[in-house]
């Protein structure tokens, strides 16, 4: 079998756009199972910058399939944005394709999202405002609407009535909000619905055979491990399962379809919205790794909240989604400071904790214990090779692999994409 997951090992924002891309290039099919708007790969190849959102990121090479599964909350204005936007850089979609499962994130879902963001105050989560939430929680109350739904024209408009009948009165009852209107929903989704119509099917079906063909399949994976709404820091995670296992359902496929899974994580923390973070940095490092480190994010724009890299997130990382080998990015951010740290457990109320805790209670009553190493001050961008590195980057690998328990086969040196070192 001839199949990769590549996963975020921490908060999201790993880099994964880069290392997906890298796979991408020899891959068959790309796979987006779960998330939707709300992540965020920023790919650069040839000198231009590609942002993408809910396409996968093979669509930048014209022999690769593009699956959009249906674990996906697919946002058709911003899909269609999107695609116009790569369409002038000269991106074809001959090879996209959209599962008939997968639910729409309609404008109720961002409108509810904002409104209940707000509701929430000092307790908000922090979410990106795409309406991943909602959409998900209608997808569980089951009363989404899906791919299916939308591009069958008779159907979308009766289901459409129904559900913002009782979205209309969520936002004004609970929320003192403004009623969204019907007939102008109506029309442009129906719009949107024309021009995606081409693109959905069954994904699952076309998956199953291309496995059994033996083709190369790379399980592109959004957000990250701690987000996740079961294994994450519960609530504020995203309402999806960015993990190994959430690919099988988000994609249709069974467990044994995933061969070898990628975990990837950058040589320091990072996360953004609110939510506990032991290694949080509020001095000239935190800064440092904000600025050299380029930290705000591609959907949001926001300023990331940055710490040392967490030895306790890697670990449950690789336990979680059986994790195969790690990618390391960004390890040139971490050049020019003069010591470097690896939280390698905490300490709460006096006791060891060396499993990351189930609740963010007990997380933020946690104290990081670090391992201290040396840093380094020579230029790495143009290292080739793991001996190319200097001395104390080369032990601080060696460190994140003794600490995770994992091999590390890929080390990140810079944002272009030939600047990865292979293992
Ligand atoms: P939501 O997914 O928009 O509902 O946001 C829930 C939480 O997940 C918030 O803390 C977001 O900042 C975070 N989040 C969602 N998507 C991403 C991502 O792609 N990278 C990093 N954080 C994300």
């Amino acid at each position: 079998m001839n199949t990769i997951a590549l996963v975020g090992a921490q908060w999201g924002d790993e880099g994964k756009g880069k290392i997906i891309d890298i796979l991408a290039e020899t891959a068959d099919y790309v796979v987006r199972a779960t998330g939707g708007s709300n992540a965020g790969h920023t790919v650069v190849s040839d000198g231009k910058t590609y942002k993408l959102h809910l396409i996968p990121s093979g669509i930048l090479y014209p022999d690769t399939v593009n699956i959009i599964g249906n674990g996906v909350v697919v946002d058709p204005k911003v899909v269609l944005e999107e695609m116009d936007g790569l369409a002038k850089l000269g991106v074809k979609f001959d090879k996209l394709l959209i599962d008939l499962r997968a639910h729409v994130v309609m404008p109720y879902h961002k409108e509810i999202d904002e409104l209940s963001e707000k509701a929430k105050g000092k307790d908000a989560i922090g979410t990106t405002k795409r309406g991943i939430g909602p959409c998900y929680a209608d997808k569980s109350d089951r009363i989404g609407l899906r791919m299916i739904d939308l591009i069958t024209p008779d159907v979308f408009a009766s289901k459409l009535k129904t559900v913002l009948e009782l979205k209309n009165k969520i936002i004004t009852a609970v929320y003192g909000g403004t009623p969204l209107d019907y007939k102008s929903i109506l029309d442009e989704y129906s719009a949107y619905a024309e021009r995606l119509e081409k693109f959905c099917c069954d994904t699952g079906v076309i998956l199953y055979d291309a496995i059994k063909a033996n083709k190369r399949i790379v399980f592109e994976g959004a957000q990250g491990t701690l987000l996740d709404l079961d294994s994450g820091t519960y609530p504020f995670v995203t309402s999806s399962h960015p993990i190994s296992g959430g690919f099988c359902a988000g994609a249709g496929v069974g467990p044994t379809a995933i061969k070898e899974c990628l975990g990837i994580a950058k040589s320091y923390t990072t996360r953004v919205g609110a939510g506990p973070f032991p290694t949080e940095l509020d001095d000239e490092v935190g800064k440092h790794l904000l600025n050299v480190g380029h930290e705000f994010g591609t959907t949001t724009g926001r300023p990331r909240r940055c710490g040392w890299l967490d030895a306790v997130i890697l670990r449950l990382a690789v336990r979680i989604n059986g994790l195969t080998s790690l990618a390391i990015n960004k390890l040139d951010t971490l050049t020019g400071l003069k010591k470097l740290k690896i939280a390698t457990h905490y300490v709460r109320d006096g006791k060891v904790v060396s499993d990351f805790p189930a609740d963010i209670m007990l997380l933020e009553g946690c104290t990081p214990v670090y391992e201290e190493f040396d840093g380094w001050s020579e230029d790495i961008t143009n290292a080739k090779a793991f001996d190319d590195l200097p001395k104390a980057a080369q032990r601080y690998i060696e460190a994140v692999e003794r600490l995770a328990g994992c091999r590390v086969a890929m080390i990140g040196i810079g944002p272009d994409r030939d600047k990865n070192i292979v293992r």
